[in-house]
């Protein structure tokens, strides 16, 4: 399957939560937050058709790992037949399961966690076990990097994490908030918004 219709598979499974990828420029703006000069572990929750995999796959070094988690069978698949690169492995489960897929030498040496999924769609539970999961496999100082449709996330992430940063990407459909979260981390503020066009 060389293809994907995005809008398609939204159709059919309303869990993709938007109609088309995320735009280069929100992606670049995301992927900011990322150090690319070294090696690194990220893991990509919901990497839909793989515009931030792509994007990521040819910044990162030879020695830098993708770990993607997709719920949706049909981008999971798409991703296994069209990415053929030994950093990266497709696992087609929830980002709730994570820890299911995560090596014993990987628990909490995750580099960074990169999240497209819906949490507006989780209930207040699966919000938390999404989050607690996350922050189990990331190492100190790890980063959790969320783009967002709304700022429904930012009280489970204090709760959680104690810690976010947002920026605003105000061109893209649908506009997002880009968290940044730091686990166990000094250097970002309680909840400050920068608003950089
Ligand atoms: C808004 S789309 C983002 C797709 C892509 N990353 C992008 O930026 O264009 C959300 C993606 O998260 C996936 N997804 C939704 N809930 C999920 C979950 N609980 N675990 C893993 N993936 C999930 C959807 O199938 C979809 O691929």
């Amino acid at each position: 399957m060389g293809k994907i219709d995005f809008f398609k598979t939204f159709i059919k499974d309303r869990d993709v939560a938007s109609i088309i990828p995320t735009s280069i420029r929100c992606v670049k703006k995301v992927c900011n937050h990322i150090d690319f000069s070294k090696d690194f572990t990220l893991v990509e929750y919901g990497p839909g058709d793989g515009v931030f995999t792509r994007f990521l796959l040819d910044k990162m070094s030879s020695g830098s790992r993708l770990i993607l988690i997709e719920a949706n069978e049909d981008f999971a698949r798409h991703l296994k037949d069209t990415i053929d690169d030994p950093r990266v492995t497709v696992h087609n489960i929830l980002a709730g399961d994570v820890e299911s897929v995560i090596g014993e030498e990987d628990m909490g040496q995750i580099d960074y966690v990169l999240s497209g999924i819906p949490f507006s769609f989780l209930d207040k539970e699966r919000k938390r076990i999404v989050l607690q999961a996350t922050k189990a496999i990331l190492k100190e100082g790890g980063k959790f990097l969320a783009y967002q449709t709304s700022g429904h996330l930012k009280k489970p992430v204090m709760e959680v994490f104690g810690n976010y940063d947002i920026e605003m990407e105000m061109l893209n459909i649908p506009p997002y908030l880009i968290y940044d979260v730091v686990k166990n981390g000094t250097q970002n503020g309680n909840g400050t918004v920068s608003d950089s066009k």
